[in-house]
């Protein structure tokens, strides 16, 4: 499967950077050889869904209500990220998790409007720095998958290690290695043969120049990247270093 480089673009974005990001994006994403995907806030989404209308790059969310519709001031519900261009929808961010107390039972919810509204859930899991050095970094996240995803799960999950996001500071390949394939058992032994295909996504401080050597790691199907998703040309970089083996392989 190509790797997916997916693009967080958090609360950044106006009308006018939005549209030139989008068109930069779309210009340059014929040669990169990989699945792209950007998710802009939710005020974007329609037009820079117009704007990569018939181009590689598909566009996501970055969060929805668990309800279709309804007495929810200032919610947004996964149809109407469908129906403003959405394919995607990142659910469970640590940043939703600390500033908006989404437990592991309120991303779940989510994730089953998200995939009823046609849309593919990317799931984040990932521990914190003081989980890590007490050895809990395994029990955490298995405890993130198992209460997060429903039984009918069919999507993609992100690992983003809180340490890791906004801080340039990254795990080295042993670590991502043994978490995502502790990862990997875990999506098997819930989902079979489902789970043994389904995208592990590495994040955090994910840079042009960290990107080969993160996500030719086994069990690595790619990227989601926050603040170098905000600048075309290192996000187009990220996305070329992926996909050198494949082409290579592929002649
Ligand atoms: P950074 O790439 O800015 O560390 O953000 C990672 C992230 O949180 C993507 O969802």
């Amino acid at each position: 499967m190509r790797p997916l480089i997916a693009g967080n673009w958090k609360m950044h974005g106006l009308a006018a950077s939005s549209a030139a990001l989008a068109r930069a994006l779309r210009a340059g994403a014929g040669e990169v050889g990989c699945d792209l995907l950007v998710c802009p806030p939710f005020t974007q989404i329609g037009a820079v869904a117009a704007l990569l209308a018939g181009s590689p790059v598909a566009v996501g969310g970055q969060d929805c209500h668990r309800e279709r519709e309804g007495a929810h001031t200032g919610d947004i519900s996964a149809a109407m990220l469908r129906d403003a261009g959405a394919g995607f929808v990142i659910l469970g961010h640590s940043e939703r998790r600390a500033d908006h107390g989404e437990t592991n039972e309120t991303v779940r919810g989510k994730v089953v409007a998200a995939q009823q509204a046609g849309l593919v859930p990317i799931v984040c899991v990932g521990e914190t720095e003081a989980q890590r050095l007490a050895g809990q970094d395994t029990e955490i996240v298995g405890w993130q998958l198992h209460s997060s995803l429903p039984p009918e799960f069919g999507g993609i999950i992100a690992y983003e290690p809180v340490w890791a996001i906004g801080t340039g500071r990254t795990p080295g390949a042993a670590e991502v290695m043994a978490m995502h394939g502790f990862i990997r058992r875990e999506l098997q032994r819930g989902f079979g043969a489902v789970g043994a295909g389904m995208r592990i996504l590495y994040g955090g401080s994910v840079k042009p120049a960290n990107a080969a050597a993160l996500l030719h790691l086994p069990e690595v199907g790619g990227a989601l990247v926050g603040g170098a998703s905000l600048n075309a040309g290192d996000f187009l970089a990220i996305a070329r270093a992926a996909a050198l083996p494949n082409m290579a392989a592929g002649g």
